[in-house]
């Protein structure tokens, strides 16, 4: 029977950050529906929030409240392929089947090992069948690669096509997964950043894709003014039509260009806060991140690959020999950390700087 719980509710725009949030601080019910109306979103919880909780909460979501709220108990869903498969597949290769789906907009991704491939669209069929929303199952086939940073896909079940509309933080961006990078598993990340800009910053976001970290700044603060700069005219494209989805006009600024080109032509002394998601690159670009730093400093998001034989201080050491070699210096490291596994013993991390 439905009956009221104690709950975090929250403006349907920080839905998604509350809910993170919440789930670090590991106090949702999770036995419960979360529940949504027109304006707000009700996260259940196991109990009241301790004052140290409520402290977080209200500090990164200053108008939420805690309240109570009727609850439906949760549906128990269908989470991993296997039970739609059993029947289908040979019990041996029920193991092999994948864990993780990437789901961009109405697009389910996934990634068949080799021993799966004859039961292709099969693992496609059912994924269609478990995820009610999703019109098209595409399957990776090669690594991410090249200047533009895209990876090609087959199609192995639904709708063929590779554009789609993705909803993140309360933004939505058109994407075609065929001619520009995104990924969803960096949605902590944009969120992450976004919420460490100030009012009345100038941000370059020197590698924007379609922008979900520029435009995210922007909905998300009244007097900000984002570059984001991007080489890929597809992505570019992108960007400009989500500008106008997401109504941030006069605070975006897309450029099409080489992120070293477009700073020396224009952006030079200009930013507090400079973003270089161009994880296998960034290095070679911290010449043009360093001269777009205003003259009295400014931050610096640097994202880079790490191997397993690496180390996260050998990442920031070279990033602080670079910094020095471009003329300038790390005055703090402020944060960093493990973004995600991006290959077997292979991993994104981040550094934010502080540049003096
Ligand atoms: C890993 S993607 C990141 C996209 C976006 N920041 C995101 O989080 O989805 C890197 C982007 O850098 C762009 N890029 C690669 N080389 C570039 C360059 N020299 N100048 C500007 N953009 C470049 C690629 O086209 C790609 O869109």
């Amino acid at each position: 029977m439905p009956r009221e719980y104690p709950c975090i509710k929250v403006p349907k725009f920080h839905g998604e950050k509350a809910i993170i949030l919440a789930n670090k601080l590991k106090i949702v019910n999770k036995e419960l529906e979360i529940q949504r109306n027109e304006n707000f979103i009700y996260i259940p919880l196991l109990r009241q929030p301790l004052k140290n909780e409520l402290d977080a909460i209200k500090e990164q979501i200053p108008d939420s409240e805690i309240s109570t709220y009727i609850f439906p108990v949760r549906k128990k869903r269908v989470t991993t392929l296997v039970e739609p498969l059993e029947d289908t597949l040979p019990p041996h290769l029920l193991a092999s089947l994948p864990r993780a789906i990437d789901f961009v907009g109405d697009i389910a991704i996934i990634e068949i090992p080799p021993e799966l491939d004859a039961y292709k669209n099969v693992i496609g069929e059912a994924i269609l069948r478990v995820h009610k929303n999703v019109q098209t199952v595409l399957a990776k086939a090669g690594a991410v690669s090249g200047t533009y940073r895209i990876r090609e896909f087959n199609l192995i079940a639904g709708q063929p096509k590779t554009y789609t509309i993705h909803k993140e933080h309360g933004c939505r961006y058109y994407i075609d997964l065929a001619k520009a990078y995104f990924s969803p598993r960096l949605s902590y990340e944009h969120n992450r950043v976004a919420s460490l800009v100030k009012d009345g910053e100038t941000v370059i976001d020197l590698f924007a894709g379609v922008g979900p970290f520029s435009i995210l700044i922007a909905k998300t603060h009244e007097h900000v003014k984002v570059y984001a700069v991007d080489a890929n005219p597809h992505a570019v494209k992108f960007l400009k039509k989500n500008v106008r989805l997401n109504r941030v006009e006069g605070k975006v600024h897309p450029i099409l260009g080489d992120a070293q080109q477009v700073v020396k032509e224009g952006l030079f002394g200009v930013a507090d806060r400079v973003i270089m998601n161009l994880p296998e690159k960034a290095i070679e670009f911290l010449e043009g991140a360093c001269e777009a730093i205003k003259s009295s400093g400014g931050i610096v998001h640097f994202y880079s690959f790490l191997k397993a034989s690496d180390s996260l201080e050998n990442v920031t050491l070279r990033f602080i020999n670079a910094v020095k070699g471009s003329g300038r210096e790390v005055e703090k490291i402020l944060f960093s950390r493990f973004v995600r596994a991006t290959a077997p013993y292979e991993w994104q991390v981040v550094l934010d700087a502080k540049i003096r």
